[in-house]
């Protein structure tokens, strides 16, 4: 069976647990998952199981931040984390879930999704640098500026100021990076 890109279910929580831990070789993203959802920036409906077979082979979430600038404050979402099993990947599962996901937010009206990550691989999968569009991300000192990236979707304006300015990640996230 090919695989199957569907919304997280209650009942799939322990093997995105399994998943994402493995993913990372930590525990740390596997419990900001949890944290995620467990906070006001969860969206169920923008949180994806990769499934093989009815196995999760991989996850993506993406969920609320905020941006802050010229234009007030103002919600937005940030694709974080996203990972596939070690022993399924380099078989398009990643690609697979960005792309769902992308389309997902698309459809419910988000004007963009912004993220921190290697350029090259979001780069070939949608995403550009994010300060190209008047956007930074509060990254941390190791990783290069160019890891502040972001999508542009169908209903982005880029003459809406308010998708301009500091993105600040919700407390979730607090202690990581
Ligand atoms: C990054 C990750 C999600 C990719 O998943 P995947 O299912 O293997 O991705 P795909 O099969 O769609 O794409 C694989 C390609 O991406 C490339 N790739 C994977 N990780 C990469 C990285 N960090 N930087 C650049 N390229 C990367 C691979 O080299 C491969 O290219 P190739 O087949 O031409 O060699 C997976 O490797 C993973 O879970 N890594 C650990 C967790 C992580 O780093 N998550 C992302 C940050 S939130």
């Amino acid at each position: 069976m090919g695989l199957e890109i569907r919304p997280e279910r209650a009942s799939d929580f322990p093997a995105v647990r399994r998943v994402v831990a493995a993913a990372f070789g930590s525990d740390t993203e596997a419990d900001l998952v949890e944290r995620i959802r467990a906070s006001d920036e969860y969206r169920p409906e923008l949180s994806f199981v990769a499934a093989d077979s009815g196995e999760v082979v991989g996850h993506v979430m993406i969920d609320g931040c905020m941006v802050r600038g010229e234009g007030g404050e103002r919600e937005i979402v940030m694709l974080s984390p996203l990972a596939v099993a070690p022993d399924r990947q380099r078989s398009g599962a990643g690609t697979a879930l960005i792309e769902h996901a992308l389309a997902a937010a698309d459809r419910a009206g988000e004007p963009l999704v912004v993220l921190e990550g290697s350029p090259d691989y979001y780069g070939a999968r949608g995403f550009e640098f994010a300060g190209d569009h008047g956007l930074s991300l509060p990254l941390p000192d190791w990783a290069p500026r160019a890891a502040a990236q972001v999508a542009l979707l169908s209903t982005y304006n880029p003459d809406d100021v308010t998708l301009r300015g500091r993105v600040v990640y919700p407390p979730s996230f607090d202690g990581l990076g």
